[in-house]
This record gives structure tokens, sequence and C-alpha cells, in this order.
């Protein structure tokens, strides 16, 4: 969780972020949380900083308390279904309240907020034989307007209601929307805030997923994610990184300070699509070199890393490669060639304790040997004190002799007393 005392973690993120645009959806049942004033709070600090917010919100829970106090028959809750007259007109009433409460909320931090006609909406008309009837979709989006809100500092809220322009009105998704007005203004995040707990793949949490990750996953092992009602957040993020937003968020917000949590620290609280994971790994720059010898530091004063001064790091830093979360760098690893023996060492591989088993060591190790064979080695050695059965059984690596290490690297070795094991991997 995040130490909002730690303004310096903060403001690294800062620039960044600046002018950027994050698209935040709110489940309905977010909104009627006691989280929400909070959250309230949340939003008026990225925009202190800054950060363009677009707020879609949903009115699920509110529809349903609306159908239960005045006893009517819904056909669907959330715009996903079937919408029938009745059901429409309650969603009308509910989400006008929800849109309300948004704009008091927000005016109660100072802050400007509108609602318009923002979309072209057409009915979702019949589906599988099934006349979907006053649900909806979005058909366009008019961005250029949208655009000249956030451009007067005035936050645009976007209830799920649209309408054609025939008089006409739907029972959107608010879901499907949040992806829609993302891709139209090319959001640098869309936040999805549920209330429900964070989604796991049975007793994993997925934390970080890239979007092949997560399609196989739902093609796959649909049945294994919990809970079952972030599915289609997960179905509609995989639909926004495909059209370009840069991560897709899915959080808990019920859950204090979250937003923050998630948007400025590594760890976040949710799950976090991306585009490509290895992307994720490149190499390291100078501005990387706190961040890189603060992870260094850590395996280092455990002994699983060879002592190196923060000069030495920097000396050779183009040795170094980062892989980030959020451009974080969260692991790393350095190959340092000895192009006379046509050996090089794969070192200082180090993942973030947060991110272990996750897969990202051996990313890192595959993007070692890449590294290495496109210099023309043949032969990639590592040296491990308490991760010897990780290069052995997971990454293909041999044990080996101290002697087989280049001449320089063996005085070093000796020098350093630590009789760590020495491993080689033939590359092909
Ligand atoms: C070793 C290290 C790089 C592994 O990174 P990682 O991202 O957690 O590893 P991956 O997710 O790719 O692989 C996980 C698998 O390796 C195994 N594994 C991880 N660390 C291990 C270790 N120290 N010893 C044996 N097996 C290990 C896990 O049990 C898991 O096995 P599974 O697939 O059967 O569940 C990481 O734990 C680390 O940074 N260790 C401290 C630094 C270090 O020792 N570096 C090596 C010296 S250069």
């Amino acid at each position: 969780m995040l130490h909002l005392t730690d303004l310096r973690v903060i403001l690294d993120y800062v620039p960044r972020f600046r002018d950027r645009i994050f698209v935040i959806a709110l489940d309905g049942a977010v909104i009627a949380d006691d989280n929400f004033t909070n959250l309230l709070r949340d939003v008026a600090l990225l925009r202190s900083l800054r950060i363009e917010v677009v707020i879609v919100h949903g009115a699920g829970l509110q529809v349903r308390q609306l159908a239960a106090k005045q006893g009517l028959k819904l056909t669907n809750s959330d715009g996903t279904g079937i919408t029938d007259l009745i059901t429409l007109n309650a969603s009308i009433s509910a989400a006008n309240r929800v849109t309300q409460d948004l704009i008091v909320g927000l005016a109660g931090h100072d802050l400007q907020t509108a609602t318009g006609n923002f979309m072209v909406c057409h009915p979702c008309g019949i589906l599988a034989g099934i006349d979907h009837q006053y649900s909806g979709r979005v058909e366009r989006v008019n961005t250029p307007f949208l655009r000249t809100f956030l451009d007067h500092d005035i936050i645009p809220i976007i209830p799920p209601i649209g309408f054609d322009g025939e008089n006409h009105l739907f029972r959107l998704n608010s879901d499907a929307v949040a992806v829609e007005i993302a891709l139209s203004l090319q959001a640098a995040k869309l936040i999805f805030l549920g209330a429900h707990p964070p989604l796991r793949q049975g007793k994993t949490k997925l934390r970080q997923l890239n979007v092949a990750d997560t399609e196989l996953l739902l093609k796959k092992r649909r049945q294994e994610i919990q809970p079952g009602e972030a599915l289609s957040k997960l179905e509609n993020g995989i639909r926004a990184i495909k059209g370009g937003v840069q991560r897709v968020h899915i959080i808990d917000g019920r859950v204090q300070e979250g937003l923050l949590a998630e948007v400025f620290s590594n760890e976040g609280i949710g799950t976090l699509i991306h585009a490509n994971e290895y992307q994720s790994i490149r190499p390291a720059m100078k501005k990387d070199l706190r961040s890189l010898y603060n992870l260094l530091q850590r395996g280092m004063e455990r002994d699983e890393l060879l002592k190196r001064t923060r000069a030495e790091v920097e000396r050779m830093i183009n040795d170094y490669f980062v892989f980030e979360v959020d451009r974080n760098p969260i692991a790393c690893g350095a190959v340092h060639l000895y192009l006379d023996e046509q050996k090089a060492e794969l070192a200082s591989l180090y993942v973030d304790d947060r991110y272990e088993n996750q897969g990202i060591g051996i990313k890192l190790i595959h993007y070692a040997e890449d590294l290495a064979r496109s210099a023309g080695i043949r032969e990639l050695f590592c040296l491990s004190t308490q991760a010897i059965n990780f290069f052995v059984h997971k990454a293909g690596f041999q044990l080996a002799h101290p002697d087989q290490l280049p001449l320089n690297r063996k005085i070093i070795y000796d020098r350093s007393g630590r009789k760590s094991q020495v491993l080689v991997k033939k590359l092909l």
C-alpha cells in the first residue's frame, strides 16, 4: 500500500502522467460504498497533478435497489442483457441520480464537471435470435467535443444511458462505454473500479497480465477466474489494450487509497493488463540508476548478489537491462561480455520479492541469452549462491567448475570468497 507521506514516490510519476488522460470507470456499487468520498478526493488529487480525468459510471446496484423499492421486475440490471421498457425507465432514473451524486461530490472538491451528448448510440438489436430491446451500444464518440471539456479542466461524467439522434434512449453497459471513451481519447489508462475482491486464478492473485496471456486465460481457464462478476472487465480490458490504450487496471474500489496505490506505486492493489510483456524489458539508462541500485542492494544485503558500488554499476550501466511495470523497474539483470573467451556472464539477476514466481526471472534470462547471441557469444555463464536450482531446473544451466570462468572473472571470483556455484549454458 502506498504511504502518502512518501511524496517522492508520487513525484516520480508526475511528469509521466501530466496532461495524460485517465478514464475512470466506476461501478454503481462503488459509488454507493463508504469509500466513495475518499475516491472523490483521490480524483481531486489526480486533477491537481494535471492528469485529465473522464468518469464513466454504472448504476446496476441503484437500478436493483429502485426496482426492489417500487416492486418492478427487471429484465437485466447492468445493460448486458435484454432491457425492456420498465427496466429502461428504472435505469434512467437510477443513473440520473448517480450522475448527480458524482457532480455534487466533485463540486465539493472544487472540480468542474459536465455531462452531454458525447456519444451516438444504437440498439444492440437482435443477438442470437433475441431482441435486446432497449439495450444499446456506442456507435460513435464525439471526441473533439469531449476534448473541449478536458481542455477547459472540466471532468466529463458519462452515464450508462445513451441516445441516437431520433429521441430513442438506451441502457448501456458502463464497462463497454468506458472502453469506447478510452479508445476515442487514446487514454493512457483505463481504470475499472468494481466492488469486488481482486481477481484471482485459483489461489493466485492476477496482478499483471499481458494481453495474450489474458486472452489465453479466458479461453482455457475461464472457470478458474474469480470473482466471475469481474470477467467482463477482463474482456473489455483486452479490447481497450488492442485498440491502443496503454494500461488497463481492474481494482477494488472499496479499498481506501486503492486508486492512488494503483496509479502511484509499483505493486498496485489490483490487476494490470498491458500490451506486450517483452516490451517491458529494455536496456537500463542513466536515469534508472537509483531504482536499479535499490533493487541490486536488496540482493546484496542477502548475499544473493555480488557486492558492487553504485559507481561500478554506473560505469557498467550499458550492460544492464530492466523489467518495467508501469514504467518502473521491478527486476533487472546484466550481461557482461568476455569477447576474447567468447563467453558472457549473466549477472545481477534480481526480481523484486513482490513479483517473484510470475515468470519474470525466466523472461530476463531469455532476454540475456538473446543479447549474448547477438554479440556472437555461444556460452553464457552465471554465478549463484541461492538460486542454483532455479538456473539448473528452470533455465537449462549446468553446474560447472570455477576454472571454466574467463581468467579476469576467475580472479574476482577467488577474491570475493563467496564460493558461488558456477553455472553454464550453451547457446544454440
Ligand atoms: C532467482 C530469481 C531471479 C527467480 O525469479 P522469478 O521471477 O521469481 O522466477 P520465475 O517466476 O521465472 O520462475 C519461478 C520458478 O522458479 C523457482 N525458483 C525461484 N527462485 C528459486 C530459487 N532461488 N531456487 C530454486 N527455485 C527457484 C520457483 O519455485 C518457480 O518454480 P515453479 O515454476 O515450479 O513454480 C529471483 O528469485 C531472485 O531475484 N532471487 C534473488 C537474486 C538471485 O539469487 N539472483 C541470481 C544470481 S545472479
